[in-house]
């Protein structure tokens, strides 16, 4: 089999990390990517070498390409008629209206956190249920916090057969590059209770019992998950075998936020940027290991989420999973994570 093709439509901040992704391994290449109109994003897809689509059909937008100077290859339905899978990063909400789209084309596809599961009926995430996807027509890849729970939560939920969850997410505002958001100088929560985020962990992981609240709060950088999980009795588990499951579970680091002076996203942030990746963008879930503990059948753990790029790997995964050519998740992420290391020289 030759390589998978991908068309990413949507080349903001995931579509742009996801790319990347995909270029770095060797069993899949990028044949297309969307922009709406001309922007700077454009000249990131032809340093590349990606082949630039306009979102839309429409000549006039197609041609308003060329008079800044982009080569435009079309529109969207030249680059699903040459892709195996499309990935699907446009803003949130926009799912319905492009899943006709796909079908049509008669494209696999995928669909980013922003999208409900009602959509596709189908989510992914690696660790959670990379086989329930395996030759699916098409799934959601789950937002970035219900990523990071199942990050820590699907090991625990193995270990242990049963598990009930109270969380709450410390989001962030906005994106570095993203400013239409907010608040800027307020604690905002989410007046919707639960919030969606510990829910849609069932999604992909239906045996969990997990609700949540979240509250929005003025930083760009990562979000925090404050968690209390409660095991059933006889889980032979302490504080410190919980917290080497973690270290031998795949992107998770835990390290002590003391010894380390990491006692903060901020700092936690400027080692993502010293690990070199590009963007500084930091993949695995941050376990704070000071900030564990386990009392009686109760734990009580914080994690970070660097929530532009915990789900980038994810999507590679996810392609392997639709097109079923790696039916071992384990399999997936470890040839993912080894490929983008190597791609940033690391
Ligand atoms: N950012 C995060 O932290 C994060 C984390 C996890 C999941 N997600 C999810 O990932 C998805 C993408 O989010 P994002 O943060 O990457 O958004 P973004 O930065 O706003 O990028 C979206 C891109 O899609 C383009 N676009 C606009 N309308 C479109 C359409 N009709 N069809 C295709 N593309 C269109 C945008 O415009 P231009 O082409 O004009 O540039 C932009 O480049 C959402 O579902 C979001 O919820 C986001």
């Amino acid at each position: 089999m030759g390589k998978i093709k991908v068309a990413i439509n949507g080349f903001g901040t995931i579509g742009k990390r996801v790319a990347d992704a995909v270029d770095a391994q060797d069993d899949m290449e990028i044949i297309g990517v969307t922009k709406t109109g001309p922007s700077f994003g454009c000249d990131l897809a032809v340093k590349k070498g990606f082949p630039l689509f306009c979102t839309f059909d429409d000549k006039e937008k197609i041609a308003a390409f060329a008079t800044q100077g982009y080569e435009c290859s079309g529109g969207i339905s030249q680059m699903l008629a040459i892709a195996d899978v499309v990935v699907d990063c446009s803003p949130g909400k926009m799912g319905a209206e492009n899943l006709l789209k796909y079908q049509n084309a008669g494209v696999k596809y995928m669909f980013q956190g922003g999208e409900k599961h009602a959509l596709t009926g189908l989510s992914y995430t690696s660790c959670a249920n990379h086989s329930a996807n395996l030759n699916a027509a098409g799934t959601r890849v789950v937002s970035c916090n219900t990523t990071g729970l199942s990050r820590t939560l699907v090991p625990l939920y193995d270990h242990c057969g049963s598990l009930t969850v109270e969380c709450t997410m410390i989001r962030r505002a906005a994106d570095p590059g993203d400013s239409k958001k907010g608040p800027i100088n307020a604690i905002k929560p989410v007046l919707s209770v639960p919030s969606h985020h510990g829910p849609d962990v069932m999604t992909v992981k239906p045996e969990i019992s997990i609700n949540s609240l979240a509250v929005a709060v003025p930083t760009t950088i990562m979000h925090v998950h404050s968690i209390i999980a409660d095991l059933p009795s006889g889980h032979g588990l302490t504080t410190n075998s919980i917290l080497d499951m973690w270290k031998n579970s795949p992107r998770i680091i835990v390290m002590s936020g003391a010894e380390n002076k990491l006692t903060t996203t901020a700092e936690v942030m400027e080692m993502a940027r010293d690990i070199g990746r590009k963007w500084g963008d930091l993949h695995e879930i941050f376990v704070w290991e000071d900030g564990v503990k386990l009392v009686g059948d109760r734990l009580y753990y914080f994690q970070a989420i660097h929530q532009e790029s915990d789900v980038i790997p994810e999507n590679v995964d996810c392609i392997r999973a639709l097109m079923g050519t790696e039916t071992d998740w384990r399999a997936s992420v470890a040839k993912t994570d080894a490929a983008i290391d190597a791609y940033y020289g690391l």
